[in-house]
């Protein structure tokens, strides 16, 4: 475990003051385009779904997506995005969170979940945990438990656990990463 975090680590480009002055951002690009790293962190995550009895993978627009996707086909589940707002087609459950400035919306395909589903929710970065929670409350309006919420990152500082303790209620959140 030691070694696939240093090696994830040495993929993560820091780029400072992006988007705005202040802010740290966690660039992945270089890990997805390495193959060594990116098939090490699907390994990974694909094992928490199969430990966490997960029955499906929920991905949480845009970055979750990338990571998700993936670990479903290896962890051999089914991947459900979870979308921003306006984007699926069908029939959606809708969710609002806020934001630093205002309030964004996601939606997931009401069919695409029910009351036999365990979902694991992957992610890039978990800060202050108001994607993750909105996400949560979107698999529960649907009827299905939330097996864990598995995340590359984790911002310490912004203390988004804490937050998503009471929603998780039990579920492990597994942060392979702690920044
Ligand atoms: C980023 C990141 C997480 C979320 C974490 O997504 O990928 O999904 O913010 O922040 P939070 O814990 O404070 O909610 P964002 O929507 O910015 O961009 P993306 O579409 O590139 O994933
Ligand atoms: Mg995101």
């Amino acid at each position: 475990l030691a070694e696939i975090t240093t090696l994830l680590l040495s993929r993560i480009r820091d780029v400072p003051d992006y988007p705005e002055q202040g802010v740290m951002f966690k660039d992945i690009t270089p890990l997805l385009a390495d193959p060594a790293a990116f098939t090490a962190l699907t390994d990974a995550l694909a094992e928490i779904a199969t430990n966490t009895g997960a029955t499906k993978v929920v991905g949480l627009e845009a970055r979750g997506f990338i990571l998700g996707a993936p670990v479903a086909v290896r962890a051999g589940l089914g991947f459900i995005p979870v979308r921003k707002a306006g984007k699926l087609p069908g029939a959606t459950l809708r969710q609002a969170y806020d934001l630093e400035y205002g309030s964004a919306e996601i939606e997931v395909h009401a069919e695409d979940l029910s009351s036999g589903d365990r979902v694991l929710i992957v992610d890039d970065v978990l800060a202050t945990g108001g994607t993750a929670e909105a996400a949560i409350q979107l698999i529960h309006r649907a009827g299905a438990e939330v097996s864990g919420l598995a995340v590359l990152m984790e911002l310490g500082f912004l203390d988004g656990r804490a937050r998503l303790e009471p929603a998780l209620n039990g579920a492990p959140l597994e942060a392979l990463l702690q920044i």
